[in-house]
């Protein structure tokens, strides 16, 4: 009956919401966007029997981080999307305020199988968590089996965020934690089957690898082999800005190193990206061999409540799909290639700075090769500088109003910008770094030129990206 009640608020959240949602003009072309409310981490990421699975976190009933279930998209090529039936809803008293983030995994039987968390707050404030397990159940939904873990001692009620792989006959799961005197880490758990948990211990955090206070709190953690290393992906909160770094709110970074199965030795903590809005990423290895990855185009609890979409009834988007790869020993991230066929057709400008004309960019690709100084404008609320060894990417504040600057190194070589009505993905040098961001720019946005700076010279190719909205 408490299912019913839910789903008939969320039946006419939709009929209510989906037509005004379409209709604003910052929504995505290409991206993937809730039809209606709140969407927040990907989840489940898994190529299973052909086709890809991807889950998000979301709120069908508002823009509010609250009534968390998981909504479920599944595609061939990455990029169109049809939707599935709604994967998980908080129905149950150990999932009382919500199926938060986890991952999906194929079982011994080739089941598609989640693992998720359910959160459970009191009224007093406190909460604790249970890691759950649903199961396919042939008709396109999932069949809850309840959970198979609870809190371990030593910690608080934040340990969430399972992701799980099989390796070596055995199921390994990292888990994000906050321990009871507020350090974050990320926990390292065994099991012969998906019911049954050991806990092996904490393989990285705050205070730990060399890495000195290191926050309250690590979310969502990734674990994989990435060629011959492995890659610890996390997201820690608490952590102060020091120069240039951790300038967000929460970080999102990675940790390379070798695992044993029981140890993850590490080197030094990157950010996985130098834009503004980037969060909660999630990873899995497809069958041709890929490390591919989305991401969340937001941050929680800085300025997302006044983001101009809310009144149109929908909030936030993915990231585009990226594949992770190596040079060096330097985590780097291209868009997949499967995007390349959302491309029309070419269009080139090379020339200064003071001669280029400009161009629409509602939903575009374009790859800038850039000399000297410069800057290019993105729909007047967004500029892209450069100079030399650093890029730094301006926009304005919707919330304070005031110009803000994220930067990155770069080394003068190619940089590719994805830019999609209100979302801008650079990805700098090859895609050594990336630099991600939400903006929201008056209707037509135009890509203009920055002030006229002696050598700014630019070579841009252009394609306009067509539209792959979710069926
Ligand atoms: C990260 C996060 C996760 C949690 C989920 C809830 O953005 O806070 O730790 O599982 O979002 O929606």
């Amino acid at each position: 009956m408490k299912d019913v009640a839910l789903l008939n608020q969320i039946v006419r959240s939709l009929l209510a919401g989906q037509l005004k949602a379409a209709a604003d003009p910052h929504r995505p072309r290409w991206h993937l966007a809730a039809p209606v409310g709140l969407l927040n981490d990907p989840n489940g990421f898994i190529e299973h029997d052909g086709r890809y699975h991807l889950f998000y976190q979301w709120n069908p009933l508002g823009c509010e981080h609250r009534n968390k279930g998981w909504g479920h998209v599944t595609s061939t090529d990455l990029l169109h999307w049809q939707h599935e039936p709604v994967a998980l809803l908080p129905t149950e008293t150990y999932e009382s305020h919500g199926c938060y983030s986890g991952s999906a995994v194929s079982d011994e039987q080739g089941r598609l199988t989640l693992i998720y968390t359910g959160n459970v707050k009191y009224p007093d404030g406190s909460r604790t968590a249970y890691q759950c397990l649903a199961r396919a159940d042939g008709e396109g939904g999932f069949a809850k089996l309840g959970p198979v873990l609870d809190l371990p001692a030593g910690y608080s009620g934040h340990v969430r965020d399972p992701k799980v792989w099989h390796d070596g006959g055995q199921w390994l799961m990292v888990l994000g934690a906050r321990t009871l005197d507020d350090k974050g880490e990320v926990l390292l758990y065994r099991g012969d089957t998906l019911d049954a948990w050991t806990l092996v211990g904490p393989i990285a955090g705050s205070g730990r690898g060399g890495l000195g206070d290191f926050g309250y709190m690590w979310e969502c953690p990734d674990l994989f082999p990435l060629a011959d290393r492995h890659v610890l992906i996390s997201c820690p909160q608490g952590i102060a800005p020091r120069g240039e770094d951790y300038r967000n709110l929460y970080q999102c970074g990675w940790l390379a190193g070798s695992f044993d199965g029981m140890h993850f030795v590490h080197g030094a903590f990157h950010e996985l990206d130098s834009g503004f809005e980037f969060y909660a990423p999630q990873t899995t290895q497809d069958s041709q061999g890929r490390r591919l990855l989305f991401g969340w185009l937001g941050l929680p609890e800085e300025n997302e409540m006044s983001q101009p979409t809310i009144p149109y009834g929908w909030l936030h988007q993915m990231s585009c799909p990226r594949e992770l790869f190596w040079q060096g020993d330097w985590l780097c991230q291209r868009p997949v290639a499967e995007l390349a066929a959302l491309k029309g057709e070419q269009t080139r400008f090379e020339g200064t700075l003071g001669e280029f004309p400009g161009l629409a960019i509602d939903s575009a690709w374009l790859d800038l090769a850039l000399c000297g100084e410069g800057s290019l404008w993105f729909g007047a609320v967004a500029e892209l500088c450069w100079q030399p060894g650093r890029l730094v990417l301006r926009r304005l504040n919707w919330q304070s109003g005031a110009w803000e600057e994220r930067c990155c190194p770069w080394q003068g070589g190619g940089i590719t910008v994805l830019c999609d009505r209100s979302s801008l993905e650079c990805f700098v040098d090859g895609g050594r770094h990336t630099l991600s961001a939400r903006y929201f720019p008056g209707p037509g946005p135009q890509l203009a030129p920055g002030k006229p700076v002696a050598g700014g010279k630019i070579c841009l190719d252009h394609w306009p990206l067509a539209a792959c909205l979710v069926q």
